[in-house]
């Protein structure tokens, strides 16, 4: 698997040591990157797609890195590598679950769509890493409304595109 520069760039902003979700996953290249590189040792990879997720947890099963908990295993449970989940948007992932929401390739509309329907979920997230294909512009608004630090700001050219990448702290 050959990550590209946008999807690298992505994974690294993402601080040494947090748990991610990366919303909208796909392929699962982002959470596969994060667990290769010990950025982080647990990430959900969420979709709302079946068949993208299906090919997310391909990829993780043949990375190694694959978690699958147990039903009514306790959620106090360590977990290590990356789970699978169905899910619109942030509504699967449970508040304080995850440090870092990853959020690329989606309109900015959408994605500040999936960041206002999940605010009790950002809230209890440190960063937030995205990377809307467009509207970049509603995510700094979204930021700016709630008082979000723009820690970084990338613009960055890969295979000939032009991508903005904003990290969002939130705490
Ligand atoms: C173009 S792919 C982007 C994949 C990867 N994040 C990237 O940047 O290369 C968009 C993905 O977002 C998913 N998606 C669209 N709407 C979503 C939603 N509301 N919640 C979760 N995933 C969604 C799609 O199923 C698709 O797999």
């Amino acid at each position: 698997m050959a990550i590209s520069n946008r999807l690298k760039t992505i994974a690294e902003l993402v601080t040494p040591g947090y748990r991610a979700a990366d919303i909208g996953t796909d392929h699962g290249y982002v959470p596969i990157y994060l667990l290769r590189n010990g950025i982080s040792s647990y990430v959900i990879a969420a979709d709302l797609s079946p068949g993208s997720l299906e090919k997310a947890r391909e990829h993780a099963a043949r990375a190694g890195f694959l978690f699958e908990p147990e039903t009514g295993s306790s959620e106090k449970l360590q977990k290590n590598g990356i789970e699978c989940r169905l899910s619109d948007g942030l509504a699967e992932i449970h508040p304080g679950e995850v440090d870092a929401i990853i959020l690329s390739g989606m309109g900015g509309i959408l994605m500040d769509r999936i960041l206002r329907a999940g605010m009790e979920v950002v809230q209890t997230a440190k960063e937030l890493i995205v990377s809307p294909h467009r509207d970049v512009e509603l995510l700094r608004a979204f930021a700016d409304e709630y008082g979000y630090e723009i820690a970084q700001d990338l613009e960055l050219t890969d295979k000939k595109k032009r991508y903005h990448i904003l990290k969002i702290r939130i705490r």
